[in-house]
């Protein structure tokens, strides 16, 4: 016979007295319950929190869009508070008239929505020598996917009229850092937008409150926050983000440079090591995501042995231009252990290569651009671990 089950048979506390009013929480904050859905840090991987890094937790989200407050942050001097009404734009250089816009200026042009994915080239950057870091938090959450609501550069750029010499802008921050990077005439006019909404709502401060730069596509290095300055000229600035830092040392000594596209790339999200199967034997549901900056995610193949068979996954979700994609792939577990992996495929044809075929070519001395194929071991007891396998 089965026992009753408490939690079905007895009144529980919480229907027993009345809950909170409206506007207990005039923002909304998540549930008290997922306090374990947060960014988190890898404390020795940085001296000091103010240049430093911390990671999306994609292990526990599901769908395309990063929540606000869960978006990794990467800031070279701390963040920024600026208070909008005294927030400056100012384009200069190789341009007709010289220009400086305040926030309500911005708001008077026309603006788009658009949904991207922002990945920091570094993102995987610590598994270039081997498995390193336990979850994918750690391994892929150097990455967030929002809708961003902003003025494309070029109406900005036409407005103070772009000289023909020139062909680069230098895009530069207003943080302590003054982070700035060249990027190519081409891209400015193509699609990259001021933002200053994301999800809706103001950009976060970590973000870049109230202004920063969307380089669709383009390593996140570019997307430069608390955007305070264009400067238009006629070739690259050689800045520091662009010499000593992101760039790849190959392994005869020569680096690549301006490798701007991320490649694509995917994860599976669950299980992973932070999201192990508890459940046993049974149905079981893989998921992930992918994403490309060339453009779509039309396929992701996933194995659960190790590469010997590989079986498309379904994808579900928005599939938007440079964005983030959803799969999933049901499976019956048998209870024995798996070699998790995925696959993308992206619109223009190209196959996510496997970390052996990425170091064959690029060698082991670079951080940025790692976008091998990412495996998890899962044992008899669904628990999961970062490995490699050739
Ligand atoms: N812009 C400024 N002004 N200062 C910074 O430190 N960090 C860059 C870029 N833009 C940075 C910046 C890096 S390396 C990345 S990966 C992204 O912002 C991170 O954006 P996020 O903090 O919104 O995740
Ligand atoms: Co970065």
């Amino acid at each position: 016979a089965q026992t009753a089950d408490p939690l079905i048979v007895n009144p529980q506390p919480w229907r027993q007295d009345l809950g909170a009013g409206v506007d207990a929480a005039p923002y909304g904050v998540p549930s008290k319950f997922e306090a374990d859905v947060i960014r988190r840090d890898v404390p020795w991987l940085t001296a000091d929190a103010v240049s430093s890094v911390n990671f999306t937790p994609l292990h526990a989200l599901d769908g395309i869009i990063t929540p606000n407050g869960l978006c990794f942050e990467r800031h070279h001097g701390g963040v920024a508070v600026i208070e909008p009404s005294e927030h400056r734009l100012m384009i200069n250089g190789l341009v007709d008239k010289e220009l400086v816009f305040t926030m309500e200026d911005l708001m008077r042009f026309p603006r788009e929505n658009h949904v991207y994915f922002l990945e920091c080239a570094a993102n995987s950057g610590m598994e270039w020598a081997g498995a390193q870091l336990n979850g994918c938090q750690f391994t892929h959450g150097m990455i967030h996917n929002v809708q961003y609501t902003g003025v494309p550069l070029r109406l900005l750029l036409e407005e103070a009229g772009v000289k023909t010499e020139g062909k680069w802008i230098m895009v530069e921050g207003a943080d302590a850092a003054g982070m700035n990077r060249s990027i190519p005439m081409e891209k400015a006019l193509d699609d990259c937008l001021v933002a200053f909404k994301m999800n809706g709502e103001a950009l976060r401060p970590e973000q870049g409150y109230p202004l920063r730069l969307v380089v669709p596509g383009w390593e996140g290095n570019m997307w430069v926050k608390w955007i305070r300055r264009i400067e238009v000229g006629d070739q690259p600035w050689h800045a520091r983000e662009e010499t000593s830092k992101y760039t790849d040392l190959l392994a005869n000594g020569v680096a690549r440079r301006f490798t701007w596209e991320m490649d694509a790339k995917s994860v599976i999200t669950s299980p992973s090591p932070q999201a192990p199967i508890t459940h046993g034997k049974g149905p079981l549901v893989i998921t992930g995501v992918a994403w490309s900056g060339r453009g779509t995610i039309p396929q992701v193949d996933v194995t659960t042995d190790g590469g010997m068979n590989w079986h498309k996954a379904r994808m579900s979700g928005p599939s938007f231009d440079k964005s983030m994609h959803r799969f999933y792939y049901e499976m019956d577990w048998d209870g024995a252990p798996l070699l998790l992996q995925s696959r993308a495929h992206d619109s223009t044809g190209y196959v996510q290569p496997t970390k052996d075929a990425l170091r064959k070519i690029r060698g082991e001395n670079s951080i940025y651009h790692n976008n091998g194929i990412q495996t998890w071991a899962i044992d008899a007891d669904g628990k999961a671990e970062n490995v490699e396998i050739s």
